[in-house]
């Protein structure tokens, strides 16, 4: 996308946004009334962009980069050609439709302009402009370029195209997207701030102090900070600010209590030094969890969101362990309708329909990890687990097994779109799965796990449909082999794809040894599989593991014209270009154990002596057994290649290497013994 997006005030949020979008490589105009205003955000920027390269999260490059991608100016007028514009200016209503009316005239009829407002509605800001369709919600949350969160919101007249188009920014954005409806604290706010505001009735009550509460809290939702640590750091006027709206919307039981309007005159932070009881945790967390659920249950009952996006926004946007949903189900739903409804009859609000249905048969609530949707006849299955990044595991490819066959199975269905929810496509296998398995010696349920995934992908491949995976972000070993079961692959040019299976001490095993072959050849393949190597979208579509790349925003439009074309039904290889041909003949020619044990002759090539490096770190017996199953599939129809997968699965997850492995993700580099 060759956008140039605009944010409207450089303070604390708008900065932060302006920062994000430069450091994912947009160019981006940020206003402020004067330019000192300007100038104090663009500082706040450098500060946060020098703490990355500080961290090591961002090279030095890469920031600098970024910091020349953001333009300051105190002049609205240079947003005229800006093709999307975010408005985080003052909390204050009038202020933000002074903006609105403005932008109106000065940006492009066709721009986009959100409005990223926590308390205020949608309605209210796109009431005061011509082009209402153009407008929606993003709220951002703080810090908006370290939170991955954003609420995307409809307002009444919001042109359909005009969301999925913002959508589709923030995934390249890399944000994590959740779709709320236009609502007083769209989803995320509603059940927080009335969190954080039943632990100061708490103290108002003098049940517990401020210490006891925010330690009892910290302990029960697994977080890093208090509600009342957080009211000093985030600035308690905007805990009341917030409470006093969503309390206008939705009654006294959301609003401020007294003890906080007198804590904002006070204008003292909450004194956090007090003595700890350990004697009111129960009663504090009861209280804590039956708030949550009563607005969380209510929330999603008025279909403001889904209970997915709830317990996401719970887990990406606050922290939290887990969401109020989880949280229901681990408490089991009888015990929480029983919470929410003392709860509800204090404060003589209703029960939402769905907890008293879920609490009088204690079923737990049915969480979707794969959307669903059909559109001008495609259906688009979205993996939905973006805080995993999407990785398979037994739920995700039995939801997923069942969307696929009822998206297959619908006669107005003409062609499927499989896509990942969030800042990636699929990542892999859900390894945590596999530690557990294997710690538990029970291999047979990795092989069950792995057979299902298999005949998964033979239904996609066998669909007389046409099929695409539509990659974003990240797709690596079993997210690569789910794409290759489609007849085509569409990718963002962000996009990287790898196999780093041997690197963690096991192999491809949902056919990345035997349709990555048939796409791309034997060499190409090894050298994928052997070396880990994750490459660009480019450089896939270079060598024919993918078909097309498009611009983020474009894909769903390319996804729909390949369907058209229909399914794949015989595919040849690839040839493969020159940029590529000496690591194809290296990789082809050599058997691995000697480029593992670097013996191979590279002729002083760098790019094969780093290659050959490459192999020398991985599992010695997951690449013998790749490199055979590579090899011996290539001679055998598919189906023999993907049974012979599965049977040597035992012998590579016994080995000590696949624990060590498996277990190395997000720690230091494994060293593996080759047993
Ligand atoms: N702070 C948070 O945690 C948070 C989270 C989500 C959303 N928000 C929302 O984001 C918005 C901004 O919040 P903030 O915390 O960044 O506030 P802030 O006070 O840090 O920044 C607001 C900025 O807007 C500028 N501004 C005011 N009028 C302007 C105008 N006419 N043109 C251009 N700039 C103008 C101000 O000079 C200031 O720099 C608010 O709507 C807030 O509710 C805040």
């Amino acid at each position: 996308m060759s956008h140039t997006l605009g944010v409207v005030g450089a303070g604390n949020m708008g900065s932060g946004i302006a920062q994000k979008i430069a450091a994912e490589g947009f160019d981006v105009v940020l206003v402020d009334v004067d330019d000192e205003r300007v100038a104090r955000g663009l500082g706040a920027i450098e500060r946060t962009l020098g703490e990355a390269v500080a961290r090591r999260v961002m090279s030095a490059d890469a920031a600098a980069a970024a910091r020349a991608r953001v333009h300051g100016t105190s002049r609205l007028e240079e947003l005229a050609d800006a093709d999307v514009v975010i408005e985080a200016v003052f909390e204050d209503r009038g202020l933000k439709q002074d903006v609105f009316r403005r932008l109106d005239t000065i940006c492009r009829h066709d721009a986009i302009l959100a409005t990223n407002t926590s308390s205020f509605l949608v309605a209210d800001i796109a009431s005061v402009v011509k082009r209402p369709a153009r407008v929606l919600g993003l709220h951002y949350f703080y810090h908006p370029a370290k939170n991955h969160l954003v609420e995307v919101i409809a307002g009444p007249g919001t042109d359909p195209d005009v969301y999925r188009r913002a959508w589709a920014l923030q995934e390249a954005l890399r944000k994590i997207p959740i779709a709320s409806r236009d609502a007083y604290g769209f989803i995320v706010n509603r059940y927080f701030v009335v969190w954080m505001m039943e632990a100061v009735r708490m103290l108002e009550e003098r049940l517990a102090n401020e210490a006891t509460l925010d330690a009892v809290t910290k302990a029960a939702f697994a977080i890093g900070m208090g509600p009342f640590e957080l009211m000093n750091v985030t600035g308690i006027p905007i805990a009341f600010h917030a409470s006093t709206t969503i309390g206008r919307g939705y009654g006294p039981m959301y609003g401020p209590p007294e003890r906080l309007r007198q804590q904002l005159e006070s204008g003292e932070l909450w004194p956090l030094d007090g003595e700890i009881d350990g004697g009111v945790h129960d009663r504090v967390v009861e209280r804590l969890m039956a708030i949550t659920f009563l607005v969380a249950a209510a929330l999603v009952d008025e279909g403001v969101g889904s209970r997915e996006d709830t317990d996401l926004g719970a887990r990406v946007g606050l922290r939290w362990s887990a969401g109020p949903f989880e949280l229901m189900n681990q408490q089991g739903t009888a015990r929480s309708l029983a919470l929410a409804s003392a709860l509800a009859t204090k404060w003589n609000m209703p029960i939402p329909p769905s907890l008293a249905r879920a609490g009088q048969s204690n079923s737990p609530f049915p969480m979707a990890l794969v959307r669903s949707e059909v559109r001008n006849g495609i259906a688009t299955l979205t993996i939905d687990r973006p805080d995993a990044m999407n990785a398979l595991n037994e739920a995700v490819v039995a939801q997923l097994d069942e969307a696929f066959r009822k998206a297959a199975d619908d006669a107005h269905v003409t062609g499927i779109v499989i896509a990942g929810a969030g800042r990636s496509f699929v990542a892999g296998a859900d390894v945590r799965f596999f530690v557990r398995h294997i710690e538990h010696a029970d291999v047979d349920g990795i092989e069950r796990f792995t057979e299902r995934a298999q005949n998964l992908l033979l239904e996609i491949d066998n669909c007389p449909k046409p099929v695409v995976a539509r990659i974003h972000g990240l797709a690596l070993g079993g997210g690569v082999e789910l794409a290759l079961a489609c007849d085509y692959i569409i990718a963002a040019p962000g996009a990287s794809l790898g196999f780093p299976e041997t690197g963690i001490g096991i192999y491809p095993g949902l056919g990345g040894t035997q349709r990555t072959t048939r796409r791309i050849g034997l060499g190409l393949t090894k050298w994928l599989v052997e070396t880990g190597q994750v490459i660009s979208a480019g450089e896939a579509l270079a060598i024919g593991l993918i078909d097309r790349v498009v611009p983020h925003e474009e894909l769903d439009v390319a996804a729909a014209g390949l369907i058209t074309s229909g399914p794949v039904r015989a595919r040849q290889a690839a040839p493969v270009p020159p940029s590529h041909a000496s690591l194809a003949a290296f990789f082809g020619a050599n058997d691995v154990e000697r480029i593992r044990l670097g013996q191979a002759e590279t002729n002083g090539d760098d790019r094969l002596v780093a290659a050959m490096k490459a192999v020398g770190t991985k599992a010695p017996i997951a690449l013998r057994l790749a490199a055979t199953l590579v090899d011996e599939g290539a001679t055998v129809p598919l189906a023999d290649g993907l049974r012979m997968e599965l049977a040597h699965l035992r012998e590579v997850f016994a080995t000590k290497d696949a624990l060590t492995g498996l277990s190395s993700i997000g720690r230091s580099r494994p060293v593996f013994e080759g047993r």
